[in-house]
């Protein structure tokens, strides 16, 4: 890729989210262990973290554990667990520092209570107001299961007389979802892989959608000003007659 021009650049209220893939072929490629390339990936996360509030985006979602990476060897769960834990223990003060606001979301309780005591620690420490940006980490997320989950609650709001059908909008649908944003502007997968693998399927609706071929740990700070660049210079047409 040609040297970003614009390593200024500031997108305020852009949410932005990444699928960070990669990390198992990463591994394998440096003839390491799965766990040493989500070890490496964790700490990309860090400066891709700095990098977004930088350029003052408003949210940055990241694809950190699907519903369907529980069918991955147990090794590497418990591996991925230790990892989210240690990565809290030495990243928080940083992100408080930073004013950013932490946000977990998705169904992460087979992790266990130790992940999930270091998750409320994190998100009640982190809970500024007016943070400098949302860090939202997807962890045994689904975007199928969001939406199930979201429709038994509108069902039961309606049932319940607390909602009517006619009510029922994008918004309410948003409000019901567990992920923390609504539409996405920026969907940046790394790994050279062209899917979604079920991430935040309602939100996607009109995102712009960027692949990269960079495996996740070798995603870089200049990489990632590349990609703001390049969704800044794209015409977002939403369906209207422009010229
Ligand atoms: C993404 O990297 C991280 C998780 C899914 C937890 P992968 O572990 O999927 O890396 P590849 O796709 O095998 O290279
Ligand atoms: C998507 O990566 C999930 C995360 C990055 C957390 P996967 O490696 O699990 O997705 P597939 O298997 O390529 O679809
Ligand atoms: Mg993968």
């Amino acid at each position: 890729m040609a040297e970003s021009k614009n390593p200024t650049l500031k997108l305020p209220g852009i949410n932005a989210a990444i699928i960070m893939d990669g990390n198992g072929r990463w591994a394998k490629k440096n003839a390491l262990s799965v766990t040493s390339g989500h070890e490496r990936g964790v700490e990309v996360v860090k400066k891709i973290v700095e990098s977004a509030a930088k350029a003052k985006l408003e949210s940055l979602s990241l694809y950190a554990f699907s519903t369907e990476n529980w069918s991955r060897p147990k090794k590497e769960i418990l591996g991925i667990k230790k990892l989210i834990i240690k990565a809290i223990d030495s990243q928080l003060s940083e992100l408080i520092q930073q004013e950013v606001r932490l946000n977990f979301f998705g169904d992460y309780s087979s992790f266990g209570k130790t992940v999930i005591d270091a998750i409320f620690k994190a998100e009640r420490s982190t809970a500024f107001e007016d943070p400098r940006l949302k860090l939202n980490i997807a962890l045994g997320y689904g975007g199928r299961a969001d939406i199930i989950q979201a429709t038994k609650l509108i069902a039961q709001e309606i049932k319940l007389d607390k909602l009517s059908l006619e009510e029922v909008s994008d918004e309410t649908i948003f409000k019901f979802l567990k992920a923390p944003i609504s539409d996405l502007d920026l969907l940046i997968r790394t790994g050279g892989d062209q899917r979604i693998s079920n991430f935040l399927l309602y939100h996607l609706a009109y995102s712009e959608i960027q692949f990269t071929d960079t495996l996740w740990p070798d995603f870089t700070e200049e990489e990632f000003l590349q990609c703001l660049e390049a969704f800044f210079n794209t015409e977002r047409r939403f369906g209207k007659r422009t010229i």
